[in-house]
């Protein structure tokens, strides 16, 4: 392979052939005319800045990327084109179906020496900024990515907090830190963070492909750059010579909130590469599930397994009765015993105690939808040797989503968040793509917006979810407080809310299982039940799980909200929040709307206008609320009825750890 040496003496030179701007900073400025990004370039290669309202927000920042065969960067600015984007486009499901791409585009290209021509193609949105590279290497076939040099000099570290979790190449269920961005090492991203002058913002990535993750990082001169997941020989990547880097997203809002109803990412994304979507469809569902994290069923077959025939045709008959779409079973399929082990799983043959034919057929029958899941314990080497197998059979079933899980190391020493993990996942979702199967995938690499192009990607786990509550000190509800503005605004996620019964140590005691119940004694849900199910509406995901033994919601009052309650949402906003304080989001699904609060271990009282109803319609408001006592008893709710409209105010009076949820029926419905 050829070696480019991009720094040469003819720089100088070049800069007078191609630079017709020379000494010019290349702007390109938001819609609004508030927020701008620049690009410049001198002998040291090329810096972006930010600045909002005139402000600074990233000083400059370096740019490029170092392989082995040349240094992406440039030195002189060889040539600038603006354009234009104002246009709207739907979506077969989402937290709006119809999305509005508003922006200015700058393309920069880039020029050093040698045959490297770098292009900077930077776009800025009202709700903030982003670019990527792209760059065209002749005289090779291959480059191997050594390091990302990019920048985020944030223009004022100490007086700059922001809320992440730590940099980590193999999991996001990690805890947030609230730290001022100087104390941050390194962080994953989405990485949120708000100023001194109280400006909203988070730096991400959008239509991560073929590339490893990106994760900020504290470099040798104090700087945070980005790190990308190196495979096991120390390459970060190998890329085609040809090639178009994931964009750089920093996502930026007045409010708190306005951070959750951006939708920069997705409008970074590809349109739909599947032509007919129209079996991709949002679904609730029950599942053999939250017993084996409780300890009281297992995944393997034996006294206490979890998904029998038995127990299967029972959630079949529960998801029926109430409104529920789909049934997941987890430790149905051969192989679990192995888990730990040689992480060896056989995708089509089922245990001798599920008779999957039978339960397929009874599905049908009751029109319900049979999920299946697939644990690879990080084996992928034999996940994907029977992948295409698997998913036939799956289709042949009748079976249209698969819920997938890497829990354990991958072999060969890679890492799940490195290009051969994010190679990976996207070859899942392609091939379920061909069998009409949707994924919602565990232990998976981060959501950048591929759901716009590959919409079978319904949803995600990426962050602590529910199960963590069933066997660590549990998510706060200060936790639960931070999850939309940082991990949710990646897109959505498979958290599997709605535990009513709280106090789980009595199921366990029940079943002689209580060595469970926390390190310090400490058990069980950390919010109020009122909470779990505003979670329902608060945590978006087309695929939303009613996650506790379905015993403990067969004739509970408050599950009517979930029978209620439809995934398949048109339309979304995040009406009030702050990080780590409370959150109060309301979406529609048809006619209905739902809406959900919650607050943190405060408890706290909102005003929420209900302008967000359509004018001159009367509503049956349900509002599952905490009641008085609600902070000692979380399990303690009060349901209450109301006729409302538009022009109303609710008043959203919430316990500590508490929430609020409604859902607003129209009375001509
Ligand atoms: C971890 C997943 O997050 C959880 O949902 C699943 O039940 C277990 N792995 C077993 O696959
Ligand atoms: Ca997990």
């Amino acid at each position: 392979m050829k070696r480019i040496p991009l720094f040469a003496l003819l720089a100088s030179l070049c800069a007078l052939l191609f630079c017709s701007a020379c000494g010019e900073r290349p702007v390109v400025t938001s819609p609004d005319g508030r927020i701008t990004l620049s690009v410049a370039a001198d002998a040291d290669g090329p810096t972006w800045s930010v600045e909002v309202d005139g402000e600074p927000l990233l000083l400059p920042s370096r740019l490029g990327v170092e392989t082995r065969e040349a240094l992406i960067a440039g030195t002189q600015i060889a040539s600038v084109r603006h354009s234009s984007f104002d246009e709207e486009w739907t979506q077969p499901w989402g937290e709006n179906k119809l999305v509005r791409n508003h922006c200015n585009e700058m393309t920069v290209t880039l020029r050093g020496a040698g045959d490297v021509a770098l292009t900077l193609r930077a776009r800025a949105f009202d709700d903030g900024v982003a670019f990527r590279y792209e760059w065209s290497v002749a005289g090779c076939d291959t480059l191997a990515v050594t390091d990302e040099l990019t920048e985020f000099r944030f223009a004022d570290e100490p007086g700059t907090l922001s809320w992440s979790i730590p940099g980590n190449f193999e999991t996001y269920e990690l805890q947030y830190r609230e730290l001022p961005v100087a104390e941050v090492a390194d962080a994953n991203t989405p990485f949120t963070f708000r100023t001194a002058a109280g400006l909203y913002g988070s730096v991400h990535e959008a239509a991560l492909y073929d590339y490893p993750e990106m994760v900020l990082r504290r470099d040798s001169a104090g700087v945070l750059k980005a790190d990308l997941a190196p495979l096991p020989d120390g390459v970060k990547a190998y890329v085609p010579a040809t090639f178009t880097t994931p964009w750089r997203t920093v996502q930026i809002g007045r409010r708190a909130v306005d951070l959750i109803n951006s939708a920069l990412i997705l409008n970074l994304n590809e349109p739909s590469k599947i032509a007919d979507t129209s079996w991709i469809t949002p679904q609730k569902y029950v599942g053999v599930w939250w017993g084996m994290h409780l300890g009281t069923q297992v995944w393997t077959m034996g006294p206490r397994h979890g998904a029998t025939t038995a127990n299967a045709l029972r959630h079949i008959d529960f998801a029926a009765d109430n409104n529920i779409q789909g049934v997941l079973f987890e430790g149905w399929n051969q192989g679990w015993e192995n888990w730990g082990g040689n992480q060896h799983f056989d995708y089509v043959e089922p245990y001798a105690d599920f008779d999957l034919e039978r339960i397929a057929a009874y599905a049908r029958e009751r029109g319900v939808e049979l999920w299946m899941h697939a644990e690879t314990g990080g084996n992928i080497p034999e996940f994907e040797r029977q992948l295409e197998a698997a998913m036939q059979r799956y289709a042949e079933l009748g079976i249209r989503t698969l819920k997938t899980g890497y829990a354990g190391g991958f072999k060969g020493g890679y890492l799940h968040h490195s290009q051969y993990g994010v190679q990976h996942y996207q070859r899942v979702v392609e091939t379920a793509a061909r069998y009409g199967i949707m994924l919602d995938v565990h232990e998976p690499i981060k959501e950048t917006g591929i759901r716009r192009t590959w919409p079978n990607m319904m949803t995600r786990e990426g962050a602590r979810g529910m199960e963590w509550n069933a066997w660590s000190e549990g998510n706060s509800a200060e936790y639960l407080c931070m999850l939309p503005f940082v991990r949710l605004l990646s897109g959505p996620m498979d958290y599997t809310p709605g535990i009513f019964d709280i106090d789980y140590s009595r199921a366990k005691a029940d079943k002689g299982r209580i060595e469970w119940n926390g390190p310090n004694g400490d058990c069980c849900i950390k919010t109020t039940l009122a909470r779990q199910i505003a979670n329902w509406v608060i945590i978006y995901s087309p695929l939303q799980m009613a996650a506790d033994l379905i015993e403990n919601y067969e004739g509970h009052p408050a599950f009517r909200f979930f029978r209620d309650f439809d995934a398949d949402c048109d339309w979304s906003e995040a009406l009030q929040g702050e990080i780590g304080d409370y959150i109060v989001v309301a979406r529609r699904a048809g006619e209905r709307f739902f809406l959900g609060a919650g607050t943190n271990g405060e408890a706290r009282t909102l005003t929420q206008p209900l302008g967000f109803l359509q004018p001159g319609v009367r509503y049956t408001a349900t509002i599952y609320a905490d009641a008085a006592d609600s902070a000692a008893n979380p399990e303690a709710y009060r349901i209450e009825e109301r006729t409302v409209t538009a022009a109303d105010t609710l008043e959203i009076v919430m316990s500590a750890r508490g929430g609020q949820a409604v859902t607003f029926l129209p009375q001509h419905e």
